[in-house]
């Protein structure tokens, strides 16, 4: 694997593979890696001829008030793990060549990013859609993997992508768990023993309402109601939001209808870490 640090090279290489004819397939992270990223790296190894990584820690999709500063890094570490999975570039960016001093062109979508995390992280997707368009015309991909676990991310990307054209299929891959059912996520690594058990309410609550569609409830309202009462078993829970959506418009809907599919997602502190998980569902 080579690590390419200046967009430059990154550029140079991209394109030469373009002109091999190569199938580019390009897997943007912030690090941290764990299973849930290793599985997309997987996809796009299956997917393409070749495989680029990328780890950059994207300064304008957090809040003045998040964790960007202790967001956790371990650079050798996911060389490793990236070098053991045979990927073949890792795209390794400084902040001020992707943000040079000067900088102000952001990408914006819109309706899809007002609503779940939009409305608790504003100016979030903004951050995301903005660095991913860079990554994008750096890297050059004709195929691009997220994860299911980040659900509305990948549905602003699906979005932006449509919109702005770009000539890139999205594809997104189901949440990786913990054999307990926690989400993985870089994250969880901020959770101290008893936080640790305390999230399990997030997926647990999840596999009761999707027990209760599959016995036939079709209001929300109602499952929403039994989620809480899960979520309020954790002492150090604190929900910010519980969710349907239709799986396409993320539109939220209070009833459940045959023929169609939708998330339930869910967001919540535990202690003063902030997790979300969702479930997928089709109703037949
Ligand atoms: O999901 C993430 O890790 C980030 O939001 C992404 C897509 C790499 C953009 O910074």
């Amino acid at each position: 694997m080579k690590v390419v640090k200046s967009v430059k090279e990154m550029h140079l290489i991209s394109g030469q593979l373009r002109l091999d004819g190569k199938k580019i397939g390009f897997v943007p992270t912030m690090g941290y890696l764990h299973e849930g990223h290793l599985s997309l790296v997987r996809k796009s190894k299956e997917n393409s001829d070749i495989t680029v990584v990328s780890i950059f820690v994207n300064p304008t999709q957090f809040a003045p008030t998040e964790d960007l500063d202790k967001y956790p890094r371990d650079f050798e570490r996911d060389e490793m793990l990236l070098n053991q999975e045979n990927v073949d570039f890792l795209f390794y960016p400084d902040k001020d060549e992707i943000y040079p001093e000067g900088f102000s062109t952001f990408v914006e979508v819109g309706e899809i990013t007002k609503v779940l995390e939009g409305e608790s992280r504003p100016n979030h997707f903004k951050g995301v859609t903005t660095i991913v368009s860079i990554l994008f015309n750096i890297v050059k991909p004709h195929y691009s993997v997220f994860g299911q676990k980040d659900a509305q991310q990948a549905s602003v990307i699906r979005k932006m992508t449509s919109d702005l054209h770009f000539d890139i299929e999205i594809e997104i891959a189901p949440i990786v768990r913990e054999k307990d059912g926690l989400a993985m996520s870089s994250r969880n690594v901020y959770l101290n023993q008893k936080e640790r058990e305390d999230a399990l309410v997030l997926s647990k609550s999840l596999y009761l309402a999707e027990d209760l569609i599959k016995k036939g409830e079709r209001d929300f309202n109602v499952i929403k109601e039994k989620m809480i009462g899960v979520i309020s078993q954790a002492e150090t829970a604190y929900l910010d939001y519980i969710q349907a959506v239709e799986s396409d418009s993320f539109s939220k809907v209070n009833l459940f209808e045959k023929g169609k599919s939708y998330f339930v997602l869910i967001a919540c502190r535990i202690g003063r870490t902030r997790l979300i998980d969702n479930l997928l569902i089709q109703i037949n």
